[in-house]
């Protein structure tokens, strides 16, 4: 059976989507509800699905549907739940649904996340599945799934997450060769054969209680077991890592294996050539006019320094030191390397090499030249056809999403520091927009801005959206972009002033953007949605609540963010009049707190 054809039968036969709007959403969630939640759900037709009690809309239509462990029982009808044709997220963890999957599910072409462990679904994994192009989470665990995993789900360019784990599949481990996908776990099935060599990154606790082969489980006879100096560098760098949470990790292990294969290619081409000299300082090598390309990929075999000082090491110190993943995102993968005698540095490794040369020389060298306290400093990069690198100086420090977010931070930060770190930023974003006319960061978000003790910014990432190529759609969408980027990666200065109304936005609500992205809204609709609803209970972060913040402030911060992220770019307002207007308010919260000293006799 080939799943191809399968699929364009399937598309062809598809009836035209009944009524694609919320009205036929509305119809197809309550024939759901008729089938297996009669007793249960209390949803009434006479009012909007978008109040019904898990359902929650975007632009009009249903965009997410929440049961988890709400004694849904039977068998999901098609004609239901595959006539929402916008929805995202599809959650009915913990319930006791039976039967195959609903035969037209693959109608929900937009569904990102598929959450259904924990129920009786039987079958085999429907092979409309590998075709839901947008799916990035499928949790199937926990259910009576039967028949062979589907290589063909290789078509999920997008897929993060993948568990199967508890069932009762038959056949091989599948050969996935998916990017992007950090979580898979098919425990406790009934496959045989060897781990395919793509999967060989993932914990030996993927593929629990099966007679399985090949790493990360014992060789299979006749196989030779790993070299003991490739394992012995991946196991230093996993004890180094700080406080990355356990997705991360599989990501990490992963990626370490990768960058040192990559790495070992380079020093092996490296070494063929005549030795390589250090080019130091950017004289030398960026602003004197590009030699011919032939003399140039024979010179560019070292890095590239901005500025002089004691950056005493070479490509080949940086490839012999020891590397830890950082985090990875739309550009590349971040790593600590480790040169030895205290020194060590952050390098980027971006993703997509497609830019020019000469191109992306003319562009890091304009980044090289930004001098500001707030910027992280780029010290060096690495250009060949194959490889772009990012040298700067390592910074242990927090990002300002980990003190948001992690819950390992006691105490959160306070309006004080929250108000000064937003000032901070702006300064520094309105600085990065007086360097030029078209110049932008491109890439504001908390996971960007770094907070030393003292609270003091330390912003990275600057100006990555140039030295790529990769359009819009190719990525996953994050919760800091401009609406008007997901048609052109035309990033501008308006689209900065987007991403650090989102930011403020979060500082005030303490709620993760990208939580909120998962369900299909960004934090702007919510605050909107939160006001309109009058439960502006919900609104600031409780931690801000309970510390007395000024609610004025507050609903000042909250304003101004919202003018930020106007959906029309020409009404975001400058970034030098953002970085004023926060400067007033927290002039005018001091004032009030030292009024309130002032009153108790302090
Ligand atoms: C699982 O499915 C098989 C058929 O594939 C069936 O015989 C068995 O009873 C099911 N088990 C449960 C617990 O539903
Ligand atoms: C794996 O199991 C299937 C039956 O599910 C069997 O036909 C096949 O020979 C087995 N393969 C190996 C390598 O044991
Ligand atoms: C996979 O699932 C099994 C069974 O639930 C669990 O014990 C194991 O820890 C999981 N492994 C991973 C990597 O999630």
């Amino acid at each position: 059976m080939d799943s191809l054809l399968f699929f364009f039968l399937f598309f062809y036969s598809l009836p035209a989507p009944a009524g694609a709007d919320l009205a036929g959403d509305g119809k197809a969630l309550l024939d759901f509800r008729s089938a297996v939640g009669r007793q249960v759900l209390t949803w009434s037709a006479s009012v909007s699905p978008c109040t019904w009690k898990g359902v929650t809309c975007a632009a009009g239509r249903v965009a997410s549907v929440h049961l988890p462990a709400s004694s849904l029982i039977g068998q999901i009808p098609s004609g239901s739940l595959g006539s929402l044709s916008d929805l995202r997220v599809l959650s009915l963890r913990l319930n006791a649904l039976s039967g195959p999957l609903p035969s037209d599910l693959g109608g929900c072409t937009r569904l990102r996340s598929l959450y259904l462990t924990g129920n009786r679904f039987s079958g085999e994994i429907p092979p409309f599945l590998p075709y839901m192009s947008a799916l990035i989470r499928i949790d199937l665990a926990d259910n009576n799934l039967s028949g062979e995993i589907p290589n063909s789900l290789n078509n999920l360019a997008h897929l993060a997450m993948l568990n199967l784990e508890n069932n009762q599949l038959t056949g091989e481990v599948p050969d996935l060769h998916i990017p992007t996908l950090v979580k898979f776990n098919v425990s406790f099935n009934r496959l045989n054969g060897s781990v395919p060599v793509a999967l060989r990154g993932m914990p030996a606790t993927a593929f629990l209680g099966m007679p399985l082969c090949g790493e990360p489980l014992p060789p299979c006879t006749g196989e030779v077991s790993p070299s003991p100096s490739g394992s012995r560098k991946l196991s230093g760098a996993a004890i180094a890592v700080i406080s990355i949470s356990a997705v991360t990790m599989f990501l990490l292990v992963f990626a370490v294996a990768l960058f040192v294969l990559r790495l070992r290619k380079i020093k092996a081409r490296t070494k063929t050539s005549t030795d390589a000299e250090m080019v130091m300082g950017k004289k030398n090598s960026v602003t004197s006019p590009p030699p011919p390309s032939s003399e140039m990929l024979v010179r560019k075999k070292d890095l590239v320094f901005f500025g002089s000082g004691p950056t005493a090491f070479g490509l080949e110190d940086l490839l012999r030191a020891p590397a830890v993943v950082l985090g990875k995102d739309a550009f590349g993968t971040t790593y600590k390397a480790d040169l030895g005698n205290g020194l060590k540095v952050t390098v980027m490794r971006l993703r997509d090499v497609s830019l020019p040369e000469e191109e992306f020389v003319k562009q890091v060298d304009a980044l090289g030249a930004m001098r500001h306290h707030n910027i992280v400093f780029l010290l060096a990069y690495y250009h060949s056809r194959e490889e772009r690198l990012l040298v700067y100086d390592f910074m242990p420090l927090r990002s300002l999403f980990s003190l948001l977010h992690g819950s390992s931070v006691r105490p959160p930060p306070t309006w004080e520091s929250r108000t000064s770190i937003a000032l901070d930023v702006a300064r520094c974003v309105e600085y990065i927009h007086s360097t030029s006319p078209n110049a932008f960061h491109g890439n504001i978000k908390s996971s960007t801005i770094l907070i030393t003790r003292s609270t003091e910014v330390r912003i990275c990432g600057t100006g990555l959206a140039r030295l790529v190529n990769t359009s819009p759609t190719s990525q996953r969408p994050f919760g800091y972009r401009a609406p008007e980027i997901s048609k052109t990666w035309n990033v501008t200065q308006e689209a900065d002033v987007y991403s650090f109304g989102v930011l403020l936005l979060e500082l005030v609500t303490g709620k993760n953007p990208a939580d909120l992205r998962e369900e299909g809204i960004d934090l702007g609709s919510w605050v909107q949605a939160v006001i309109q609803g009058e439960r502006s209970g919900e609104l600031f972060d409780v931690e801000l609540v309970r510390n007395g913040a000024p609610e004025v402030g507050m609903v000042r911060l909250l304003q101004l963010g919202m003018d930020c992220t106007s959906f029309n770019p020409n009404d975001r307002p400058a970034m030098a009049t953002v970085a004023a207007r926060i400067q007033e308010i927290r002039r005018r919260s001091a004032q009030k707190t030292g009024k309130a000293v002032a009153q108790a006799g302090i």
